[in-house]
């Protein structure tokens, strides 16, 4: 499975999409009436990609496999990966559809979002060819229920990645519809971490708290993270259960990527060999590193950076990343 002696090589299959912010609104947009947005970003948006950027800055060699359209912001996107560090080689230009987009409309500590999936609907689980997953040892998936053409697949992505001796990790995010249709069994089956939170967990298992849901999922499942904000997450590892804390933060930015960021972490100290302890811990204190500052990936500029965050403001030594 694991080839010691040389650094492991993770596969990030997911959505791709910028995220167009409109800041400072003095009101909420109304039909027919037009106001002025003090601030503007356009940035990288989608979780794979804040995983991905922050894996990577973490040290772990990272390569994504999305779909992005043939226009300035499919350009965009393959830029910002590049600057962290994230193999694009594996990019797939689709040639009929444009490059995901989200607009936020952000007044006040509300925000209202638009999404337009685009090019992001089209990948599907033949995009990721098993001469393509042959070349890493590790695959990611994430927001499957907005890829829609890659949900019917994703199991047999799974199965065919586990065949190959890959470990894998899942975190589906929310499912826009809420119809959470997929097959749990084979594809949890071929999941060595699952990684939702407890709404997504509450929506799948239909059970109130974290314990419950995973005791509903343990028989055909592997190691299960349940995240849940600032109460920290349980954890199973297919024999115990864990419970890691969050580290607190007096002030908050914006907790924009924080699940994104602790699965960063802990599939970095995953690959290195550590104990679930350490995986979650790693976990804890990069989700806790992601809200220090605005957007997903700011706090991760760079591995020393982060490293400086994580023990000024959280008093948490790292010295083996
Ligand atoms: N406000 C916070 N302060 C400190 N740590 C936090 C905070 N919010 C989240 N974390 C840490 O990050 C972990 C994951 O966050 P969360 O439970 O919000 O994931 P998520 O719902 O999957 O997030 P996302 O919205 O990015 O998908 C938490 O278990 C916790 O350790
Ligand atoms: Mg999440």
């Amino acid at each position: 499975m694991k080839r010691p002696g040389r650094k492991l090589k993770v596969l990030v299959v997911g959505e791709l999409n910028l995220d167009l912010i409109l800041d400072e609104l003095a009101v909420f947009p109304e039909v027919k009436k037009e106001i002025i947005a003090q601030k503007m970003n356009l940035v990288m948006g989608s979780s794979s990609a804040i995983f991905a950027c922050n894996l990577s800055t973490l040290g772990t060699d990272v390569t994504f496999l999305g779909k992005v359209g043939k226009d300035q912001f499919g350009k965009q996107v393959e830029e910002s990966l590049k600057n962290k560090k994230v193999n694009t080689d594996r990019l797939i230009y689709s040639p009929t559809l444009k490059t995901g987009l989200t607009v936020a409309f952000s007044f006040k500590n509300e925000r209202a979002m638009v999404t337009y999936p685009g090019a992001m609907q089209e990948l599907t689980e033949k995009d990721v060819p098993d001469q393509v997953l042959k070349d890493y040892d590790h695959l990611h998936v994430s927001s499957v229920f907005l890829q829609s053409s890659l949900r019917n697949g994703v199991a047999e992505l799974f199965r065919r990645a586990k065949k190959l001796h890959l470990t894998t990790s899942l975190d589906t995010q929310w499912d826009p519809e809420e119809k959470w249709d997929c097959d749990w069994k084979k594809l949890l089956n071929d999941t060595d971490i699952f990684l939702p939170n407890i709404d997504e967990m509450r929506a799948i298992t239909g059970k109130k708290d974290a314990k419950s849901g995973i005791n509903s999922l343990k028989e055909f499942s592997n190691t299960i993270v349940v995240k849940n904000g600032v109460k920290g997450c349980l954890a199973w590892d297919g024999g115990k259960f864990y419970m890691q804390p969050a580290f607190l933060n007096r002030k908050v930015m914006d907790t924009i990527g924080a699940g994104d960021s602790f699965n960063a972490g802990f599939i970095h100290a995953f690959l290195k060999n550590k104990t679930i302890e350490k995986c979650l811990e790693l976990g804890a204190i990069c989700g806790a590193v992601n809200t220090t500052a605005h957007g997903g990936t700011a706090a991760f500029s760079s591995k020393k950076d982060f490293k400086n965050i994580a023990c000024t403001k959280f008093n948490y030594s790292i010295d083996d990343l």
